[in-house]
């Protein structure tokens, strides 16, 4: 960025942004003033450039009319956030496809990221690369946890909080003789994300193996934001419709009623995809007038059958201590079906990104630091 560009920020943006204490508590860095507190007719009055800051860095003073208010900036400060003459640029939140590395099955083969759970726990930079391998390719595999009954909870509890929900702080995912969910069978279950029918959705999942005996339950795989940049290529009004048009999901059971309306496919303010929802076990009826019931069924089974193509999905196979963390709004997960013969027994739980990726931070900050 050139000078001029950040010599000229915009009079509201530069004044919201004073870093000095009587705008900013120095001990937390929290804004003291409303909006509405700024004077009408704010204006930078004199500016003087090589004025330290108050740390002795580079910075710019600007004094401000009508109300005297001195602020300094720091220049590095100025230079990596003043918005350019051209337009802000859009940095991504993390979240949308714009900050992720998409795969198919054949890019991850032989390359899975994994961690095992000794190195995870005793090396931060294992952290550090595990938690990373979670937002950028959407899922980290850890090896040789505990096969111990409640493990997935520590396992969360490492990066994040668990989210209970009706299924418990945990879940169990074996054979049960009255199941409310076709997990807890020996079917086959097709890719899908979890909850969709909760809104907020778990932005995470938790599945550890604590057995996996059984002929068949062998995992799978499918990165969503692929498949939904594959349908924006191909097809880009059914990709629209799909982001567009409220979809229910619903759960019941005899204690629970859980009802969620959202697309498919949701996208940010700039059209980045930034959450899938995709379970036909659960999704409900559409009610919306027949032309959009119409081009709304078209365009599910365009994206449908790019989700259920075998070249996108990465098979694998959980062994005991094996936990797999994943982003529950981004990948769809899926396992083969099970015979009579033989145990499987996983335990499941639920967490959520935000924790995650303020954990991946503060370790990233510590790295920075030694
Ligand atoms: C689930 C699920 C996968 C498995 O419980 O949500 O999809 O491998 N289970 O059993
Ligand atoms: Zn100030
Ligand atoms: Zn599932």
């Amino acid at each position: 960025m050139t000078a001029t560009e950040t010599s000229r920020p915009p009079a509201l943006w530069l004044r919201d942004n004073c870093p000095c204490a009587d705008c900013r508590d120095p001990r937390n860095g929290q804004k003291l003033f409303q909006i509405t507190d700024l004077p009408e007719g704010l204006a930078v009055g004199e500016v003087r450039e090589d004025m330290p800051t108050a740390d002795g860095r580079p910075g710019r003073e600007v004094v401000w009319e009508p109300d005297g208010h001195r602020s300094v900036y720091p220049a590095d400060w100025l230079a990596a956030h003043a918005p350019g003459a051209g337009g802000p640029p859009h940095p991504g939140d993390g979240r949308t496809e714009a900050d992720k590395e998409l795969w198919t099955a054949a890019d991850l083969r032989g390359r899975l990221p994994e961690a095992s759970w000794d190195a995870y726990i005793g090396d931060r930079r294992v952290r550090e690369g595990t938690l990373e391998s979670v937002s950028r390719l959407g899922f980290a595999l850890l090896r040789g946890v505990p096969p111990r009954d409640r493990m997935v909870l520590d396992v969360a509890r490492t990066f994040g909080f668990v989210r209970e929900t009706n299924y418990g702080e945990l879940f169990e995912v074996r054979v049960e003789a009255d199941p409310n969910n076709l997990a807890f069978t020996r079917a086959r279950i097709t890719p899908h994300t979890d909850n969709p029918y909760r809104d907020p959705v778990p932005t995470l999942q938790l599945l550890h193996c604590l057995n996996n005996e059984a002929r068949g339950g062998d995992s799978g795989l499918v990165d969503g934001f692929h498949a939904a940049a594959l349908l924006r290529a191909q097809d880009p009004d059914a990709f629209a419709v799909l982001t567009r048009v409220p979809v229910e999901f619903a759960f019941a059971d005899a204690r629970t009623e859980l009802r969620a309306h959202r697309p498919l496919i949701d996208v940010d303010g700039l059209g980045r995809v930034r959450e899938i929802r995709f379970n036909n076990r659960s999704i409900g009826t559409l009610h919306q007038p027949a032309p959009v019931v119409e081009e709304f069924y078209a365009a599910y089974r365009r994206f449908a059958e790019l989700l259920l193509r075998p070249a996108l999905q990465l098979d694998f196979r959980l062994t005991p201590g094996d936990c797999l963390v994943f982003d529950n709004t981004r990948l769809l997960h899926a396992r083969t079906a099970f015979a009579e013969s033989g145990a499987r027994h996983l335990q499941g739980a639920y967490a959520d990104l935000d924790g995650l990726l303020s954990t991946l931070a503060v370790l990233r900050r510590e790295g920075n630091r030694s």
